[in-house]
């Protein structure tokens, strides 16, 4: 059965903390460490059981990977398979990234479909017809992809039908050894990828323009061995930064990148957040009662955060006024508003649209996670709501933030799980 966080609520969160390392950032660049065929030595590796489902997909395939603290080490010298089974691919949605790694590497490759999950049905077909653009013939059959490309994969230009941020990331993988020039046109933009750009040219890859719409790929023959540090989660820090905004407290984080957290941060001082950024730390200071966020509208990056939305809402759930939340990039991504709901939040929505009219209190009742990010926004409606909250559901949240509850403890929180 999965465990539960217990939550007394009201109390004002205070203090100071180090931010993990990105999930996000951290999942491509374990199967990038594939593709290198040598060995990759991967600092602030968050301590995520979506990092150990990857490291599960990484032995499969015949590497070797040994975690030291935050650093894991990658050896995909001995990779000598290049299929996934369905069993572990279906432990991870993001598992989609190893196919553009494994076809890099081998040539082919035999993987299942992801299928859909919490937040929506999320297709692959622009994932698959990019690879099929770079050479690769691709077959589905009763759920598995086979994949193969009999003359290797040659570079070319791709337009994407949207800024996918997983087929940008399985492109760069394929493409990196490619033969020749591969061009990424409307290509995602979030700091993740530029984390990914910037590991594989430190491996001698020759990758320019990530983090802008057009990204240059130029294959190189073959990678080095490499030491990279994971950037810093912007998600978990967005989320660190509405516990302490929904407390009315007081929190600095470090190990924060700022210009990464610039399209939330607007939110957050609308709604009467003070907050004061240095280099590679952020102090929050929540006034009393927040004010409302106005209209937020998720966007592919720069534009606020899908990741970011529910967190963002559990703020506009406890403001004074009216805020409206639009989500534009998962169909399915509401489903935390059923139970703040039940813990007294008075939110319409409509299709991809929101209203939230702020009430002044939460209660606490039983409530029960059915995603990541929605299931850490309801662990902080517990930490603001009057009595006890019970999140059940909380391998949801254990997917993407590394010790949750012991880090809301550190800041006076009281919280624990059973
Ligand atoms: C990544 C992040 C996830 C974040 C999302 C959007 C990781 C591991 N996950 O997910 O946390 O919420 O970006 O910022 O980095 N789509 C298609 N066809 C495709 C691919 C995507 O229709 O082939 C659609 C999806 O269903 C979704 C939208 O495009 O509606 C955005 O998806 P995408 O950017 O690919 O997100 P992920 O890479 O899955």
């Amino acid at each position: 059965m999965s465990e539960k966080l217990a939550i007394e609520g009201g109390i004002s969160l205070e203090g100071e903390l180090s931010v993990q390392g990105s999930k996000n950032s951290a999942l491509p660049i374990l199967a990038a460490a594939a593709v290198t065929g040598g060995s990759s030595i991967i600092k602030k590796c968050p301590k995520l059981t979506d990092v150990d489902a990857a490291v599960r997909i990484l032995e499969y395939l015949g590497c070797k990977a040994a975690r030291t603290g935050d650093t894991l080490i990658v050896d995909s010298s001995g990779m000598c398979r290049s299929d996934i089974p369905k069993k572990l691919m279906h432990e991870m949605r993001s598992s989609i990234v190893f196919l553009g790694a494994i076809l890099a590497r081998f040539g082919n490759a035999v993987v299942s479909t992801p299928g859909g999950c919490e937040i929506g049905l999320r297709p692959i077909d622009i994932h698959l017809s990019a690879l099929e653009a770079l050479g690769a013939e691709i077959t589905e059959l009763h759920g598995r992809l086979y994949c193969s490309c009999r003359d290797g994969l040659r570079g070319t230009k791709i337009t994407l039908s949207f800024p996918s941020v997983g087929a940008t990331e399985n492109i760069m993988l394929a493409a990196v050894t490619a033969k020749g020039t591969t061009t990424i046109i409307n290509a995602a933009r979030e700091p993740e990828i530029i984390d990914l750009a910037s590991f594989l040219n430190g491996c001698g890859a020759r990758i320019s323009g990530s983090g802008e719409g057009t990204i240059t790929i130029d294959g190189v023959q073959k990678l080095d061995n490499y030491e990279h540090t994971v950037i810093p989660d912007r998600i978990v820090a967005s989320t660190y930064m509405a516990a302490a905004a929904v407390t009315g407290g007081r929190l600095k984080l470090d190990n924060v990148v700022v210009e990464h957290l610039y399209p939330v941060l607007s939110a957050y001082e609308k709604a009467g957040c003070l907050i004061t950024p240095s280099h590679g730390s952020l102090e929050i200071k929540a006034p009393r009662r927040l004010g409302g966020i106005g209209a937020v509208r998720t966007m592919p990056y720069p534009g606020f955060p899908t990741d970011s939305q529910a967190a963002a809402m559990v703020m506009a759930s406890l403001a004074r006024g009216t805020s409206v939340i639009i989500e534009n990039i998962f169909e399915n991504r509401f489903k935390h508003v059923g139970e703040l709901v039940r813990m007294g939040a008075k939110i319409m929505v409509e299709n991809i649209v929101a209203v939230v009219e702020g009430v002044e209190r939460l209660h606490g009742v039983e409530v029960e996670a059915s995603d990541l990010r929605g299931g850490a926004a309801l662990v902080l409606a517990g930490l603001a709501a009057e009595g006890e909250t019970t999140v059940g559901g909380v391998h949801h949240i254990d997917r993407g933030c590394q010790s949750f509850e012991n880090n809301l403890r550190l800041l006076g929180a009281k919280i624990k799980r059973s």
